[in-house]
């Protein structure tokens, strides 16, 4: 048994990072444990537990088992956690309530978390205490050792607890099973350095960890090979892409790389804005396939509170590198992540994030009320703004964002725009959906034949989150 330590994850070491091409491996006798059963797997959080989930999918895949969308008929539940807040937590134990009803018609079922909430100590001792009848918890970092860890659970049958505190190498060689056929999710980096005060990701995901540029690029060819027509390079903070390489190589460089592999569309996810350089700029305007579309986090609009989350800058820094990109890729949308009732956010601190989305006018938005975590710092400040407070808050800060969305999309209107159709559209079976290069939501009537393409559409209906379209020649 292995069990997370919160004042280890904290800890940041020089130790080399290595990188290892052939740490994954699937043992004869283990290649065949899942023949006839079928596991399902339920993910939470952000993009990078979305590809962690198809990396695990692979994996299982390797052992013989075989997938299932519907949790009653698995053999196999996981569950890919997320710890961002507290109301991600909670939708986790509500749903390990429903799994305990599962296993009681039939105890054979193995159940387990994975992800960032299996790395809190805190969730791993409740586990311990109050659903011991799990089967299985293992972290961010040992993802590539499930099937030793699966064997193991299977054998003993009992509670198996694999948590790694401190990160591992770098496994080059994991399996990825995608979701999609057309975009594809490329890892440019683990973990991350930045200990904003609020954020539990640093103690989750380990240190600061760039894969090496050729690994990158040679899983992009390989995707432009097998006819993708999108990558998204993700990261929690790619802007400094890198940064502990000691290679001289940033991430300009990498966009750039690439943009030259001839993918046709490059975007990025997270952009601290502390790191967003001049020359990545430059390289996002001259390259056509790097799609127009920035998602970079404001979290606050008071330098005050932008201080006391230690996000390492002001204001007037985020408004003159929006203004930057703004004016240097034309075109280009901005979407952002804000935070209400940070501790210590009085009606003024409020009120000047208000004023720069005021002046931003995002294209939208990402809107949260602070939720402490455990062991963060931002948890130990005095939370004195009342929940009312928060909520009201909250409330006004979505209706301006929702009128700048709108006014956005409002732009759009019978505009032509380049869309990528992924798949049939959610609300209306007979139309397909996809986004623009700005990242827009379309609802497009077109035949199933074009899924997997990128057309051009005429926008001819705007709503506040999507838009409606008819494909033109
Ligand atoms: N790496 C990204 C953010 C990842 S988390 C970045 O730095 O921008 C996604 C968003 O969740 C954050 O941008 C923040 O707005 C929000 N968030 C993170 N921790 C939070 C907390 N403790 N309470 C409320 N929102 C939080
Ligand atoms: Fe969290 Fe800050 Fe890192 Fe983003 S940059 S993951 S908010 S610590
Ligand atoms: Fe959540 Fe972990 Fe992502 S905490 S937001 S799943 S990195």
């Amino acid at each position: 048994m292995l069990m997370p330590n919160l004042m280890e994850a904290k800890k940041r070491s020089n130790k080399e990072v290595l990188i290892k091409t052939n740490e994954y491996i699937v043992k004869d006798n283990l290649k065949k444990l899942g023949l006839g059963k079928k596991y399902f797997i339920k993910t939470y959080g952000c993009q990078m537990n979305e590809h962690d989930t198809e990396n695990i999918k692979a994996i299982l895949e390797d052992m013989s088992f075989l997938e299932t969308d519907n949790m009653e008929q698995a053999d196999l539940i996981l569950l890919n956690t997320c710890a961002i807040r507290e109301n991600a937590h909670n939708k986790v134990f509500g749903m390990i309530g429903r799994i305990k009803h599962l296993k009681e018609s039939n105890p054979n079922i193995i159940a387990g978390i994975c992800g960032c909430m299996a790395q809190e100590e805190s969730v791993v001792n409740e586990i311990l205490e109050k659903y011991n009848w799990l089967d299985i918890v293992f972290g961010t970092h040992n993802i590539h050792n499930l099937p030793n860890i699966l064997y193991e659970t299977i054998n003993k049958k009992d509670l198996e607890i694999e948590v790694l505190s401190i990160e591992g190498d770098i496994v080059e060689n994991i399996p990825v099973k995608r979701d999609s056929k057309y975009k594809a999710w490329v890892n440019i980096m683990y973990g991350c350095d930045k200990f904003c005060t609020y954020c539990i990701v640093p103690y989750t995901r380990g240190k600061q960890r760039s894969r090496k540029p050729e690994f990158i690029l040679q899983e992009v060819e390989e995707l432009v090979k097998n006819s993708y027509k999108e990558v998204t390079l993700l990261g929690q903070n790619v802007n400094a892409y890198g940064k502990d390489l000691n290679i001289n190589y940033n991430m300009g460089n990498l966009l750039e790389n690439v943009a030259k592999t001839g993918i046709e569309r490059v975007r990025f996810v997270t952009s601290h804005p502390w790191d967003f350089t001049d020359d990545m700029i430059d390289i996002i305007s001259k390259y056509p396939n790097i799609m127009p579309y920035i998602h970079l986090p404001l979290q606050s609009g008071s330098s005050r509170i932008l201080k006391l989350m230690g996000r390492r800058y002001t204001k007037e820094d985020y408004l003159t590198l929006f203004s930057k990109i703004k004016t240097s890729i034309p075109n280009c949308a901005i979407t952002t992540d804000i935070i209400v009732g940070f501790p210590g956010e009085t009606v003024k601190d409020f009120n000047e994030t208000l004023e720069v989305v005021n002046k931003c006018k995002f294209d939208s938005a990402f809107t949260f009320i602070f939720s402490p975590r455990e062991g963060t710092p931002a948890a130990k400040m005095q939370d004195d703004v009342s929940l009312e407070e928060k909520n009201n808050r909250l409330y006004e800060l979505n209706e301006l964002i929702n009128k700048y969305s709108k006014e956005a999309n409002d732009k759009y209107l019978n505009k032509v725009v380049p869309v990528l159709l992924e798949s049939v559209s959610e609300k209306d079976e007979n139309m397909l959906m996809g986004y623009t290069d700005t990242m827009k939501l379309v609802n497009v009537k077109a035949s199933k034949d074009l899924i997997g393409k990128i057309v051009n559409v005429q926008i001819k209906d705007v709503k506040t989150w999507s838009m409606d379209g008819e494909v033109v020649d």
